[in-house]
């Protein structure tokens, strides 16, 4: 998608062959930065502290630092070490192991000597698959949207409500709750997007509303907890979000207070669609609300607030009371009866083992090894 009317994706192999770009998703919306990933402890560090994050581009990062890890020392030990060190940089999002076990799965049966080069033309393929799949996306929601379009009179904009960022920022290109609507515009659909700002770190408000800017969307951000709000007067058509893991039920675990839209969407019977690549349902974990492990993060996220100053600094400010402790849990799971459909890169889903499992029968078979 594009930054100031440049076409840029969330990561790329640089022209040096071997290294790796990202953009440093921490300084935006103030600041554009490209950092530089050399090696398998930048890739960790780099998932770990946020520089990229959202579930696919962890998995597209995780691929490109067992590369680099690959150029270090291609041995048995030496890969088993870059899986061990890739694997617990964050613990919630499925497409982290997904990329590392496709890793594993290419390199272990090659010889030392052409790991390397193995290494980065699989990272490579797991980044096209990544644009690929979120086509599939874009063209499997528009559909939805289309839907909305014909019910509504002539010349009405259709609103979508987002929570975090599930945009192209998460993943490699287009995003996935953002790739229908990416589409949509792109058709020329009048289309409005409602951002919650997602406390703690504010994803939506930083991130989601910056891409969307970028790329010519309209689109509104509101606090967290304006979305019932807006539901109960007819201003949201439907919603659509991303999400980090999806249990084999149809349970999906996405950015806290996804739970609550899909609470009130349920409420005034507006449709509630989870986007996914299929890289992010997890057959190993039946039963999403009691098995997938959820994220705690610093209480920082919670007390400070960074922004910028009327003078142009960037400045982080305390909001919380002294001595006032905090939580700051970063996930929660949404029960698959609230969700209306599951937006695939095979088509739109109902949210259950059955329709997953019909659609995806290869990943099972992952699932158990
Ligand atoms: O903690 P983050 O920023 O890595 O959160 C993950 C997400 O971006 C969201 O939960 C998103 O909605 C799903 S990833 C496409």
């Amino acid at each position: 998608m594009k930054v100031d009317g440049k076409h840029f994706r969330s990561i790329w192999r640089e022209r040096d062959g071997w290294s790796v770009g990202a953009i440093d998703q921490r300084r935006l919306p103030h600041e554009f930065i490209v950092a530089k990933l050399t090696s398998c402890g930048d890739a960790a560090v780099a998932i770990r502290d946020m520089l990229v994050r959202g579930a696919p581009l962890i998995g597209a990062t995780a691929a490109y630092g067992m590369a680099l890890a690959m150029r270090e020392d291609a041995s048995d030990a030496g890969m088993k070490r870059a899986y061990d060190t890739l694997i617990v940089t964050r613990p919630t999002a499925i497409n982290l192991k997904w990329a590392l076990d496709e890793m594993r799965a290419a390199l272990a049966p090659i010889d030392p000597i052409e790991r390397a080069e193995a290494a980065y033309a699989r990272a490579d393929e797991i980044v096209e698959q990544d644009v690929e799949i979120n086509r599939g996306i874009a063209a499997n929601g528009l559909p939805l949207i289309e839907a909305i379009v014909a019910r509504k009179k002539p010349g009405e904009t259709v609103n979508v409500l987002t929570h975090c960022n599930a945009g192209w920022l998460a993943t490699v290109d287009w995003g996935t709750a953002t790739a229908p609507i990416y589409l949509a515009h792109e058709r020329g659909i009048k289309i409005h997007v409602w951002v919650d700002e997602t406390r703690p770190r504010n994803q939506g408000a930083s991130l989601t509303a910056w891409e969307l800017g970028h790329h010519g969307v309209p689109h509104t951000v509101i606090p967290d907890n304006t979305g019932g709000h807006l539901m109960q007067h007819g201003m949201v058509d439907l919603a659509i979000v991303g999400t980090d893991r999806v249990a084999a039920n149809g349970d999906v675990c996405n950015k806290i207070g996804t739970y609550l839209k899909a609470l009130a969407a349920h409420d005034n019977g507006v449709p509630f669609y989870v986007a996914l690549p299929s890289p992010t349902i997890d057959f190993a974990v039946n039963d999403g609300i009691r098995d997938i492990p959820i994220e705690q993060r610093s209480g920082a996220e919670v007390t400070d607030m960074t922004g910028r100053t009327a003078d142009g600094r960037l400045e982080t400010v305390r909001i919380v009371a002294e001595g006032s402790p905090v939580a700051n849990y970063a996930f929660d799971v949404t029960p698959a009866r609230l969700v209306t459909g599951l937006i695939t890169e095979r088509g739109v889903l109902k949210p259950d083992r059955t329709s997953l499992a019909a659609a995806f029968p290869e990943r099972i078979a992952t699932a158990a090894e």
